[in-house]
């Protein structure tokens, strides 16, 4: 099996910040993943909330220097899917055994969704040390994080839903945060208006942020 904890500790030393992608037009893929690549977001997590979703991560994964996973992976077939697709690491909102077990099956690197404490030591006593805190505003934020670091220092997360561009800094503080991810930096109106000079824009500031 793939060390997932590395590939995924890599993957958050290449930028504070995961874009969160959705993207309805496979049109807009390529210069959408250049934008982001050119403004210093390597990192790229393409959404299973589109039909053409698959089809952006293919070619997504065509653009130089980018590393695009798969987010929202609900179901084992979402698995299948992703990585005939070429995704190279996965994202969940949740982490069902059902899920879990197929992403271990298929050895996919994963930051599996974990919103409490059982969820986040359930998934640590299967091997996964970094995690996605989701919904991170929802759930308790800065708090919650904080709270959680005491008893369970082994566990690092990348928070990520209501994360922005003003409250990041506080997140990427937290010495159990290694990265965050959302959908600011790439928002579909501004990729269906083709704003990719904005898009590099924010992607800039967004690598800029301290950690
Ligand atoms: C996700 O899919 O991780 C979230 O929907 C992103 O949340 P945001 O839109 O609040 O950044």
């Amino acid at each position: 099996m793939i060390n997932d904890t590395a590939y995924i500790r890599e993957l958050a030393s290449l930028a504070p910040i995961i874009p969160v992608i959705v993207v309805d037009d496979v049109a807009d893929a390529i210069p959408l993943a250049k934008a982001l690549v050119r403004g210093g977001l390597p990192v790229l997590e393409v959404t299973l909330r589109t039909d053409c979703a698959l089809e952006v991560i293919k070619a997504m994964a065509t653009v130089e220097g980018a590393r695009v996973g798969a987010g929202t992976l609900v179901t084992p077939q979402d698995v299948t899917d992703v990585i005939e697709a070429g995704a190279t690491f996965g994202v969940t909102p949740g982490s069902p055994a059902a899920l879990v077990d197929a992403v271990l099956e298929a050895n996919l690197p994963l930051l599996p969704g974990a919103a409490t404490a059982t969820e986040a030591m359930t998934l640590q006593a299967r091997g996964f040390e970094v995690l996605k805190f989701f919904p991170a505003e929802a759930a308790g934020g800065i708090k919650m994080l904080k709270g959680l670091g005491g008893p369970l220092p082994g566990i690092s997360f990348c928070p990520t839903g209501g994360v922005s561009l003003e409250n990041a800094p506080d997140y990427l503080a937290l010495p159990n945060v290694v990265c965050a991810g959302g959908s600011w930096i790439a928002p579909l109106d501004l990729v269906k208006a083709g704003d990719w000079d904005e898009i590099e824009n924010r992607a800039r500031a967004a690598a800029a942020l301290p950690r």
